[in-house]
């Protein structure tokens, strides 16, 4: 009964050509973002930003899920509507980050791995009744000549299946985030190598937990060289090796694969997730959506600025990256205003 249920909210998440918004920051990460620009790093700003976020006008016709932090989903609206709540009256699910960071794992110089499994299933069931529909898990693969060990793949790999089992056991759809970060001169094909075997591990790991596959979603980057790599690929080089990479790893059973965005601009996400698309549609077997954070936020957040009289552009800006990347699902182009070439 209960994994039909999750089966629904994880095919709801992922239909409709609509995806998910990241607005999980935790507080630190939230607060270096508004140091960037000058805007207050208070509890009060943290949730004037993430309401003006969530009643964007239109939200819900290009985005089925929202990612809260713990802050926020205990946080109202002005009007004191509870966050969660108002999402769900728009028909958004609200999603939770449940992990609590990417700390340096023991004997492994370089690498992290994500804590947060003590306490979890008493959290997990917290989350559920204040209205999470899903949750979400962050792991970070760092590359280098001799990074990513087996322990760092092996140790994040497990969190990420013992997280997902207990999201399942108390009703929430876990949102597996393995991410292989962008940071380095590696090229594209160490990218794939690296996140071919994360992956791997990862769905091995998910099968000894017994996580339900058809009730889950895999957030994951798209197989991308480092940013000091002097070889940068074009949009159809990234679609072929992540739609292959993809194909070669997960399992069909998964109802949808929604990508972070890790640091790429606004437009260069989109512009690879359309050519993901249209490179990829016929072949997949699940949904290829997006999950991004900076790449839907990033340019409202500078309009915003910290000055509630900007509320209504940044809204706007909000609403045209999200409608950007609901075309991208639909292998097209938002508006003539996108200028990445393909
Ligand atoms: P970015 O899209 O900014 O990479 O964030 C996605 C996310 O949720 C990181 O956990």
């Amino acid at each position: 009964m209960m994994t039909i249920h999750l089966t629904e909210t994880a095919n709801a998440l992922v239909a409709s050509d609509n995806g998910l918004l990241a607005m999980d920051e935790s507080n630190p990460t939230c607060n270096k973002r508004f140091a960037a620009h000058g805007i207050p790093q208070t509890e009060e700003r943290r949730r004037a930003y993430r309401e003006l976020i969530v009643t964007s006008p239109e939200l819900s016709e290009c985005i089925s899920g929202v990612i809260l932090y713990d802050e926020t989903i205990r946080q109202q609206l002005t009007d004191g509507t509870p966050f969660a709540k108002s999402l769900d009256a728009l028909g958004i699910s609200p999603g939770i980050k449940v992990d609590t960071g990417a700390k340096n794992l023991a004997g492994h110089p370089g690498e992290k791995i994500t804590e947060g499994l003590d306490g979890l299933r008493e959290r997990l069931a917290e989350y559920a009744q204040m209205g999470a529909r899903f949750a979400k898990w962050r792991a970070v693969i760092a590359i280098n000549d001799s990074l990513p060990s087996r322990a760092c793949i092996e140790a994040n790999a497990h969190s990420l299946a013992r997280y997902a089992a207990l999201c399942q056991e108390a009703g929430l759809v876990p949102v597996v985030e393995p991410e292989v970060i962008m940071d380095g001169s590696h090229s594209l094909k160490r990218c794939a190598e690296v996140t071919q075997e994360v992956l791997r591990t990862v769905f091995d790991q998910l099968c000894d937990q017994g996580v339900s596959l058809e009730a889950m979603i895999l957030k994951p980057n798209m197989i991308l060289p480092g940013l000091l790599c002097p070889e940068q690929p074009s949009l159809d080089e990234v679609a072929d090796a992540t739609v292959n990479c993809l194909l070669r790893t997960v399992p069909a059973a998964v109802p949808g694969i929604a990508f972070l965005s890790g640091g790429q601009s606004p437009e260069l996400a989109s512009a690879r997730l359309r050519a993901i698309n249209i490179g990829g549609k016929s072949r997949a077997p699940w949904a290829l959506t997006f999950s991004f954070a900076r790449a839907i936020q990033q340019p409202a957040l500078e309009l915003w600025n910290g000055n509630d009289s900007n509320v209504n552009e940044a809204q706007q800006e909000l609403l045209h990256r999200a409608r950007c990347n609901q075309a991208a699902r639909q292998g097209k182009r938002e508006t003539e205003m996108e200028r990445v070439s393909t």
